[in-house]
């Protein structure tokens, strides 16, 4: 419906652009919690954002992180196929030692990149319909978490 409409239109020219969308969306998540830059263990380690920011493997993350929420958009109405994906990224982010909490600040990232790459259009009805994926992407992800 309207929501779905919502989504679909601002992430048409954002997804064209992922690694930049990315790397904003990033960047806020480190300023809002540094700390999950010790959680990127590449050859080029990630002391600082910017460290992170020019590693190809982080940009590679950028990307597949990207592409999740491209999927989610376009499974906007069949998310529950996207379950058993999600729950063992969970698994993996869990074993990397990501903490289920932390997703609520990359949630409020992607809230930021979203302000920041649509300016105007980024409107309270257009927040609560992308709060409102981001929160079954991140309920179907912290599944994967053994407790
Ligand atoms: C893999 C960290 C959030 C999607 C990884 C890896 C690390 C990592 C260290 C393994 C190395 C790599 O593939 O680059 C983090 C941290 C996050 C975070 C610290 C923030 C708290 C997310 C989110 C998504 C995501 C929100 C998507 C919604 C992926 C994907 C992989 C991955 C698709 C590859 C999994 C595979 O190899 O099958 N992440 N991640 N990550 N991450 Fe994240």
């Amino acid at each position: 419906e309207k929501d779905k409409e919502l989504i679909r239109v601002s992430w048409e020219s954002l997804g064209k652009n992922k690694v930049p969308h990315g790397v904003i969306m990033f960047s806020r998540l480190f300023e809002l919690e540094p700390a999950l830059l010790n959680l990127f263990h590449y050859n080029t380690n990630c002391g600082t954002t910017e460290d992170c920011l020019s590693s190809p493997e982080f940009l590679d993350h950028v990307t597949k992180v990207m592409l999740v929420i491209d999927a989610a958009v376009s499974h906007l109405d069949n998310l529950h196929t996207l379950e058993d994906f999600l729950l063992n990224l969970g698994k993996k982010h869990q074993a990397v030692g990501v903490n289920t909490q932390s997703f609520v600040v990359v949630g409020e990232s992607l809230l930021y990149m979203l302000q920041c790459s649509l300016g105007q259009g980024y409107t309270a009805p257009l927040r609560q319909a992308w709060l409102n994926m981001y929160t079954i992407v991140v309920a179907a992800m912290s599944r994967g978490w053994a407790k």
